[in-house]
């Protein structure tokens, strides 16, 4: 395939940033989306030019690093994968690709597709973890009782990556449906039940406090979501903290 991309650059947050187009040759439709990106950086380092910067890691899906905006659409054209599982078969030769960074004032861009992701950190800081006893007379965990329901629900929630395709197809910029995921986690289960309160408390406030904006029901960020994150967890979020601001 031979392809036009459009890809943003940008220097630093600073930057005012434009679309830049080049051409790449020879691609196959078995490489992944990063490969096809790998050709291009290779290029522009072999002529001499900077290659895009762009996050990656695991590229299978698991770390969530590879956020980019493909024809507008987060992860690109395909559902329930991340950038590094599309693979160039989702196009066709002679296409025009457009790659943008997440936008969202939460995620300020770094560089290129980089965008800072450590609002995301802070607000799982501000709550998503549990207290364990480990001085020694630690219950065995297989001695506390949990519905099948209740641990595939809480297992669901914890596939969340961390990516931020959410907030970015969202119209307000919204991390309800990340947020959500990481109190539900713990939410349904004994274990999460100590620390309830001031986990939804903590980390909505921190959610906030990051400049995210509010859930209007939308759903582009399930549809989006590449682990399958259901809306259903927003709405358990909204139960948790109605019960914790009821507390007092
Ligand atoms: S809820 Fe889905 S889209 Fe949002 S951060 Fe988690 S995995 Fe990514
Ligand atoms: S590089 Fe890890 S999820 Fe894509």
């Amino acid at each position: 395939m031979n392809l036009t991309l459009k890809i943003w650059r940008q220097k630093d947050a600073n930057d005012k940033g434009k679309l830049v187009k080049y051409k790449v040759t020879d691609i196959s439709e078995h490489m992944s989306f990063l490969e096809m990106m790998d050709v291009l950086n290779e290029q522009l380092v072999n002529s001499g030019d900077e290659p895009v910067a762009f996050d990656h890691d695991c590229r299978e899906g698991i770390c969530g690093m590879c956020s980019m905006y493909i024809n507008g659409q987060a992860h690109g054209p395909d559902r329930g994968i991340t950038t590094c599982q599309l693979h160039m078969r989702m196009f066709n030769d002679g296409d025009t690709i457009y790659i943008e960074p997440f936008r969202a004032n939460a995620f300020p861009v770094i560089k290129d597709l980089v965008v800072d992701r450590t609002a995301f950190e802070r607000i799982q800081q501000s709550g998503g973890f549990i207290s364990v006893n480990t001085s020694g007379n630690t219950q065995d965990a297989n001695a506390i009782p949990i519905a099948k329901s209740a641990a595939d629900e809480a297992m669901d929630a914890a596939t969340c990556i961390g990516c931020g395709a959410c907030v970015a197809t969202c119209k307000n910029s919204s991390a309800m449906l990340f947020v959500s995921a990481k109190v539900s986690q713990y939410a349904l289960l004994p274990q999460g039940q100590v620390e309830a309160t001031d986990r939804v408390m903590n980390m909505v406030a921190q959610m906030d406090a990051e400049g995210f904006g509010n859930c209007t029901n939308t759903g582009a960020c399930e549809v989006e979501c590449p682990k399958g994150i259901s809306l259903t967890n927003i709405a358990r979020m909204n139960r948790e903290y109605l019960k914790a601001t009821s507390k007092g």
